[in-house]
């Protein structure tokens, strides 16, 4: 995370509100994760997982493990497994997606959800999920990024100057981050009523 005003607020008053702003776009992130094509026995990783709100969406057929570096957004989804019976498939730890502990091509998909517009260093963090998944692998973004292009709205700058330093960035573009990786991008659908967060499905080859 990088800066102590993020590592706070993660571990203090935003564990707490989150799921009501995760609420009502929860349709469309289910939907952004059926973008994948889950196969028995696949490796998924979720990094930046905070408090478990994918897992409901993925298959209960494949092993997934989310790293978070927040203790609070990791002990929320702790208990979630537990309350949805699903700590038999989900392994939660603490780790920095920044310096992932796995080794090169562990993985079959990635499910990035709104992770690339709050992590410190994405083009890093990215690169590190990029060598963790296998080659023909599939990268799940859902977020609210920009693309190459792109004109920022006229308040996009404002809100970025408080937001990116607590919170989440909102003018970061994806196409910077993912440049120079062996990954391409797929398929672009809508991941919210208006079209701010998008699903952005990618293929490591
Ligand atoms: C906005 S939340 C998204 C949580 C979850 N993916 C979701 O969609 O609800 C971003 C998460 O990224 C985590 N995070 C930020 N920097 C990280 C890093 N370097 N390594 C791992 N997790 C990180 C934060 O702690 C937080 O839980």
């Amino acid at each position: 995370m990088k800066n102590i005003v993020k590592l706070v607020s993660f571990n203090t008053f935003i564990p707490f509100f989150y799921p009501a702003l995760m609420l009502p776009i929860k349709p469309w992130r289910t939907k952004a994760i059926k973008m994948l094509d889950f196969h028995t026995g696949d490796r998924v990783i979720v990094p930046g997982v905070g408090s478990g709100h994918d897992l409901s969406a993925i298959p209960n057929d494949v092993h997934v493990d989310g790293i978070d570096i927040s203790d609070v957004m990791l002990g929320i989804g702790k208990l979630k497994l537990k309350l949805f019976g699903i700590d038999k498939h989900v392994t939660l730890n603490k780790m920095d997606a920044e310096k992932l502990l796995f080794d090169d091509n562990t993985f079959d998909k990635a499910i990035l959800s709104l992770f690339l517009t709050v992590v410190f260093d994405a083009k890093k963090a990215f690169s590190e999920i990029v060598r963790v998944v296998k080659p023909g692998g599939q990268i799940l973004v859902f977020d609210h990024l920009l693309r190459k292009g792109d004109i920022p709205g006229v308040i996009a700058k404002p809100v970025d100057a408080v937001l990116s330093y607590s919170f989440a960035s909102v003018t970061r573009v994806l196409d910077d981050i993912i440049e120079g990786q062996p990954v391409t991008i797929e398929k672009v659908e809508k991941g919210d009523p208006v079209g701010l967060i998008k699903g952005f499905l990618l293929v490591k080859h």
